[in-house]
C-alpha cells in the first residue's frame, strides 16, 4: 500500500523505468483514469531526461467498439494524448486492435497474434470495480485470448464519466484475453480509491477463479499491485 495516488504513480513509473532501463521495448497500456498520474510521472521523467521511450512500441489492452480512430474516447486517441503528446514514444508506435474494423472477430485475431510476436515486457492495468481486468468482465475464461465482449451494465455506467451521455457508451469492445495479459513478462496494477476495495480484495485473496478476472493475478510470477489507502481497504 502506498500514501495516496501520486506515490501510486511514482512507483509506477519506476517498475516501468526499470524495466525499460533493463531491455523492456514493448510496453502494454491499459486507459481509464486508473493510470494517468504514472502516463504524467513518465513524461515529467522523458522532459528531466531521466528516461526514454524512444525505443518503446505502446500496445493497447483493449479499444471500444465503433468508435473511430479519432474520436477522443478511443483508446488509441487516449493514449496519444496522454502519454505519447507527454513523452518520446514515437506516435507511429502505438499498436491497438482497431474498433470500427469491418470483421471484428478477424481483428481480435489479427491484434493477438501481433501481442503474441510482440512479446510485452511491461504491462499496466487497473481493475474494474467488478473485478474486470482488461474488459474481461466476470465470466471470463482464465485462458481467453483478444476477442469482442459485451460490456456489463455496472461497466457501462462507470465509464459513462467519460462521454456525454449515458447511453454514449459503446456496448462492445476489443479486449486482450486473461491468458494473454498473462504472457506479459511483469504486470503492474494500479488501484485507487474505496471503489476498488472489494474487487481488489477478491482478486487478491481470493479463489482463482472467472467470477473475479483480477484473480488471475495470482498465477503470474511478476506482479505488482499498487494501492492506495482507499483501494487497499479491504487487505489491511
Ligand atoms: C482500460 C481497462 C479497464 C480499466 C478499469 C479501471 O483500458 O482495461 O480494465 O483499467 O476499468 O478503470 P479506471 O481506471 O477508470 O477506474
Amino acid at each position: 500500500m502506498l500514501p495516496d495516488a501520486d506515490a501510486v504513480s511514482r512507483a509506477a513509473a519506476d517498475l516501468i523505468g526499470s524495466a525499460v532501463r533493463a531491455g523492456a521495448t514493448t510496453l502494454g497500456v491499459a486507459t481509464g483514469s486508473s493510470p494517468l498520474g504514472t502516463y504524467a510521472e513518465l513524461g515529467r521523467r522523458v522532459a528531466a531526461g531521466g528516461l526514454s521511450l524512444a525505443g518503446c512500441d505502446a500496445y493497447l489492452l483493449d479499444e471500444y467498439v465503433g468508435l473511430g480512430a479519432d474520436h477522443p474516447q478511443a483508446y488509441r486517441c487516449v493514449i496519444r494524448r496522454e502519454l505519447v503528446r507527454r513523452t518520446d514514444l514515437g506516435d507511429g508506435h502505438v499498436h491497438g486492435p482497431h474498433g470500427d474494423a469491418d470483421d471484428l472477430d478477424a481483428e481480435a485475431r489479427r491484434f493477438e497474434e501481433e501481442v503474441r510476436r510482440a512479446r510485452i515486457g511491461v504491462q499496466v492495468l487497473g481493475i474494474g470495480s467488478n473485478g474486470h481486468l482488461g474488459f474481461n468482465e466476470p465470466g471470463s475464461p482464465l485462458d481467453s485470448l483478444t476477442r469482442v465482449v459485451e460490456l456489463t451494465e455496472r461497466t457501462r455506467a462507470d465509464n459513462a464519466r467519460f462521454f456525454d451521455r449515458p447511453e454514449d457508451v459503446p456496448r462492445r469492445v476489443l479486449t486482450q484475453g486473461l491468458g494473454t495479459i498473462l504472457r506479459a513478462e511483469r504486470l503492474v496494477l494500479l488501484a485507487l480509491g474505496e471503489r476498488k476495495a472489494d474487487a481488489l480484495a477478491a482478486a487478491l485473496t481470493g479463489p482463482v477463479n472467472p467470477d473475479c478476472p483480477a484473480s488471475v493475478l495470482q498465477c503470474h510470477p511478476d506482479v505488482h499491485v499498487l494501492a492506495d489507502p482507499g483501494a487497499a481497504r479491504g487487505l489491511l
